[in-house]
């Protein structure tokens, strides 16, 4: 099974992200050199129900491609509909969250819940495929529930048979949500027993991360989450890391331009509710580990528009010189 999405060392994917990964963030990865984008998970039942908030997630532009959308649920029907509809829109590649761990994800079956079923979960597989087209549905999964259910393996080999273009494994189990460390071991297993291609997730914080992730397991390309959220230039460093040149240094004034950037990628996709609340939680992630941006961060919280957090970071000039960093 081949699919026209690009996968491979060169075109790094911006990872399903929720609450974040929505259009005007997904265009700035793309700036930066992001090849393939995924939504934030989307879920079947809300799509058919035209829950509040849906169709902001749905939103998107031409130059928002090769885009895929990732939906959650568990009833096949829901999933199936979902598809259809999506697919009558112009969405053309699909994804199947089995990864989230979330508890109001996982209690519907959903997520991580499906790898408690492996053969139920195949059989979903089957037909989500067959309704996406041949290259056009991927999976993301995780090692397995808990360490005494590790189901990865055979499970890839089953979604591959069932007609999966593509698996991203997210080395942990569910039960670890996010802490300890992505084993990047499994995604070496993973990578030699499928001949779909793999994406690897997890641990991905700098673009250093995931050259060595590529090196070391074989993946056929990475999948970058909060090293994204932290720097969305996360994508441009690593394409200079992979042409073997040196990165640009990060500077404070690089991370203003990125909030501007934002500002003005919101305002122009009308995107206002959705802005203020990223701006809030957003600025401070790209500002973290800055020296001298404590105070900034605390006032973020305050503010009610971009143009009160522009006028906050211009207000602190003694940390936009790159030189303090
Ligand atoms: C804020 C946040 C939201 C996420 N949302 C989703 C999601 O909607 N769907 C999904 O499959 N994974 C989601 N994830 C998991 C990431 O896609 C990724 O697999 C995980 O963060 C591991 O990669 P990292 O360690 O490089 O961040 C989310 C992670 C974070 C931090």
């Amino acid at each position: 099974m081949s699919t026209a999405l690009p996968i491979a060392p060169d075109t790094p994917w911006l990872a399903p992200l929720a609450g974040y990964s929505d259009l005007p963030f997904r265009l700035l990865c793309r700036e930066y050199g992001c090849s393939v984008a995924v939504t934030e998970m989307i879920s079947a039942k809300g799509l058919i129900y035209n829950s509040p908030g849906t169709e902001e997630l749905l939103q998107t532009c031409p130059q928002d491609t090769p885009l895929v959308v990732q939906l959650f649920g568990a009833e096949e029907s829901f999933l199936l509909r979902s598809m259809e509809l999506l697919q009558h829109r112009g969405f053309k590649y699909f994804d199947l969250n089995c990864g989230c761990s979330v508890r109001k994800v996982v209690k519907t079956g959903s997520g991580a819940a499906l790898l408690k079923d492996p053969a139920a979960l195949t059989r979903l597989a089957r037909t989500l495929s067959a309704q996406a087209g041949p290259g056009c549905m991927g999976f993301k999964i995780r090692l397995g529930w808990d360490q005494q259910h590790t189901v990865y393996m055979p499970l890839a080999q089953d979604l591959e048979q069932a007609g999966a273009a593509w698996i991203t494994l997210h080395p942990r189990w569910a039960t670890q949500g996010f802490t300890g460390m992505a084993d990047w071991s499994h995604l070496e297993h993973l990578k030699h027993a499928v001949q779909i291609p793999v994406i690897a997730s997890g641990d991905l914080f700098t673009a250093t991360d995931a050259l060595r992730c590529i090196e070391r397991t074989g993946v056929d390309s990475i999948m970058f989450a909060r090293g994204a959220l932290s720097d969305p230039s996360i994508f441009a460093r690593y394409h200079a890391l992979y042409r073997n040149e040196t990165p640009p240094l990060p500077s404070f004034s690089a991370v203003c331009a990125l909030v501007r950037r934002l500002e003005f990628l919101y305002t122009t996709h009308a995107m206002p509710r959705a802005g203020l609340l990223k701006m809030r939680t957003l600025v401070p992630r790209l500002l973290k580990g800055w020296p001298g941006v404590k105070t900034i961060r605390r006032e973020s919280v305050y503010c009610r528009s971009w143009a009160e957090m522009l006028a906050l970071l211009e207000r602190h000039p003694e940390t936009s010189n790159p030189d303090e960093v």
